[in-house]
């Protein structure tokens, strides 16, 4: 018998909702993946490296081709000059950065912040490092920092907070202006951030995303995790990339080093060549994806479901009070899926302690329009 380090992880809700919805047939709007490739160019040029040999280990800290493109987007998005060999580690997926920065900070009986609804994969990897998650829940109902709450989370054992804007499930963004708030509160305290900015470009109705790298007293305490899986439509790649300042960055390493040593060749290979073909791919996300949401919450405004419109990320949160009040949300995400062929999220998942009244579940628009338009047509009829 092995007493297991994480007792409370099982299956994760996500897994579960996607084999539901391919047993009910169910529209799978569960998951957050798109159901539409990323660019041709960018597939055909892994194809190409594969060809050309480039099949074996790739540096520990990621391709420089690669590196001095992130290096070059950074500039351009929040001009900030990063230095690619000293700040940039390519990942396999922002979910192993993260999982290194916490290993490279954390150690038995710190405290780490996590804001609830948080993403899945922060409190195992705080768990593993020996410390524990302090939960602080955002503010209903449009996800904000609860800055009393904060404050009050904040002791002596802090070692880091885990910061997620654009913001899974919400949608919400973190602004500048909170990034501001943020810096004050913890000036003086020996306190870390991780910046969660896999949705960095995912930003909607003209507003810019404050990145933690456009923030010159946080990025000094910061790792900032981006995901090209989310940014170039290929989740399967498990791709990504951390940026701190040098010797944050170090410390990082030895673990990265040890956790995987590097990312997959070929394809840091064929991200860089599109990065440097297509820079202005990421400047076009925002009006890509405001297309879907607002093609998506058209139709569902005519439904009985109530909702605001996501500021960022591919995810869209409803209210289905005014339809199944006596369900709570994973009962309700269930009986969407079998009866009514529609999958997503309840967002209770998210939480250490969910709201008693939370009536919400996540709908993922990353999807094709025809996928898009079935889904809020059945959706309607409910
Ligand atoms: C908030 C958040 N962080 C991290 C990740 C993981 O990104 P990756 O697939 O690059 O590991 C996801 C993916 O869903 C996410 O939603």
């Amino acid at each position: 018998m092995i007493q297991s380090k994480l007792p409370n992880v099982g299956t994760t809700i996500f897994t579960t909702m996607s084999q539901l919805a391919a047993q009910s047939g169910a529209i799978n709007l569960s998951q957050g993946f798109p159901d539409f490739d990323g660019p041709q160019a960018l597939r055909e040029a892994v194809g190409r490296h594969v060809m050309a040999g480039h099949n074996q280990y790739a540096p520990m800290t990621g391709l420089p081709a690669l590196r001095e493109q992130v290096a070059a987007k950074i500039a351009r998005s929040y001009g900030r000059q990063v230095d690619m060999d000293s700040e940039v580690t390519i990942t396999p997926g922002a979910t192993e950065a993260i999982f290194c920065a916490v290993q490279a900070l954390v150690r038995p009986g710190d405290e780490v912040i996590v804001l609830d609804p948080c993403y899945d994969s922060y409190e195992p990897s705080v768990e593993l490092a020996g410390g524990r998650c302090v939960h602080v829940p955002l503010a209903l109902p449009d996800f904000s920092i609860d800055w009393q709450r904060l404050a009050d989370a904040v002791g002596p054992r802090t070692r880091l907070i885990m910061l997620n804007s654009p913001h899974n499930p919400s949608g919400a963004l973190i602004s500048r202006a909170e990034l501001d708030q943020l810096a004050a509160l913890i000036r003086g305290f020996d306190i870390y951030l991780i910046a969660d900015e896999v949705y960095e470009h995912l930003v909607y109705d003209g507003v810019c995303h404050a990145s933690v790298l456009a923030h010159e007293e946080l990025y000094a305490r910061a790792y900032v995790v981006s995901s090209f899986g989310k940014t170039y439509h290929v989740t399967g790649w498990k791709t990504g990339y951390v940026v701190a300042p040098p010797l944050l960055s170090a410390e990082l390493r030895k673990a990265h080093q040890f956790v995987t040593f590097c990312g997959i060749t070929p394809l840091q290979w064929a991200l860089a060549d599109y990065m440097a073909a297509y820079p202005e791919h990421v400047d076009e996300l925002p009006a890509f994806y405001q297309a879907k949401r607002d093609l998506f919450c058209d139709r569902l405004a005519e439904s009985r479901f109530t909702f605001t419109r996501a500021a960022g990320t591919y995810f869209q949160l409803a209210d289905y009070s005014a339809i199944r009040p006596d369900l709570d949300d994973v009962a309700m995400a269930e009986w969407l899926t079998r009866e009514h062929g529609v999958a997503c999220i309840p967002i209770s998942v998210f939480y250490q302690q969910p709201p008693a009244d939370l009536r919400l579940v996540r709908f993922c628009f990353a999807k094709r329009e025809e996928t898009l338009r079935q889904a809020a047509d059945r959706l309607y009829g409910v």
